[in-house]
């Protein structure tokens, strides 16, 4: 695999072997870095104009030198064209931006940014998937709510105990117990024929395709209990590399068969995202 690494201004593309950045940096020591993940699809970056919009925003909310766009899109280029033969199925592209060579401490100090731009094949996810909901609790009011940063250690134990109780998500609510979002996924659920989704102000991201649902689809924001769960008609969860993913158990709560609506939105997105690579 081909990683493009360098600075914020400047880098190359090197094999995963000679791909290096400092001990020292930043985003290593006190993970002070930002993200984003794209789904790749027929060798291209899905949306890249979104994820670069809130990758500047995951910046400036962090006090990080805002990232230069253009060099990023040149190293995303690279990276997809270098690692062709790797992405003849679905992939994901990940771009990543840390306060760079710093003190020890968490002073930034002067440093300029480190850029990383990989690739890797994701694995298709299954038509439909299963959650369970964790007892930590996302800070809607924490400097980081709603930034795309690299602290994902909570996310990481979050997920773990997900797996342990055998569901590939943990849903999390925020401090004042509301349905707030997944570890790496947004939230929807579907009552009496409507959708819903938690607003911003519930602490969760403003993901690229919670955005595009929005957009696409006649869907309400709301704050709700975290226990509308397991009493909505239909859940479904969504990502970067999951889409519309209908899920069909929330800890005990069980569906007999996917639902109608979120099937269908299911069907609706995967086809007008293949229409527009870039919407
Ligand atoms: C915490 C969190 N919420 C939601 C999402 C979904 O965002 P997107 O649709 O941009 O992938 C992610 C993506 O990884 C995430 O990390």
């Amino acid at each position: 695999m081909m990683i493009w690494v360098g600075d914020r201004n400047l880098g190359s593309l090197v094999s995963q072997d000679e791909a290096l950045i400092s001990v020292l940096d930043h985003g290593f020591t006190v993970a002070d870095g930002i993200f984003e993940t794209l789904k790749v699809d027929g060798g291209c970056a899905f949306a890249i104009s979104r994820h670069l919009r809130r990758l500047s925003a995951s910046a400036r909310a962090m006090g990080l030198v805002d990232p230069d766009l253009d060099v990023i899109r040149a190293a995303v280029g690279e990276v997809l064209f270098a690692n062709r033969p790797l992405l003849a199925g679905p992939g994901r592209l990940r771009i990543t931006y840390t306060g760079g060579f710093a003190p020890l401490g968490s002073d930034r100090g002067a440093a300029v940014p480190t850029l990383v731009v990989a690739v890797s094949p994701q694995a298709p996810w299954p038509d439909t998937t299963t959650v369970v909901t964790v007892p930590w609790v996302r800070n809607e009011r924490s400097a980081t709510a709603g930034v795309k940063t690299t602290s994902y250690a909570e996310n990481v134990i979050a997920l773990l105990r997900a797996h342990e109780l055998g569901a590939s998500e943990a849903i999390l609510a925020n401090t004042r117990g509301e349905l707030c979002e997944g570890t790496g996924t947004n939230v929807f659920v579907i009552i009496d024929g409507k959708v819903f989704t938690p607003p911003l102000t519930s602490g969760c991201l403003a993901g690229v395709t919670r955005d595009l649902i929005l957009e696409w689809f006649d869907v309400t924001e709301q704050t709700l209990d975290l226990s509308v769960l397991t009493g909505a008609d239909e859940v479904f969860i969504s990502s970067s590399t999951r889409d519309v993913h209908p899920v069909v158990r929330v800890d005990d709560r069980v569906w007999a068969a996917t639902g109608p609506i979120s099937t269908t939105m299911r069907q609706q997105f995967a086809t007008r995202a293949a229409a527009e690579v870039d919407p």
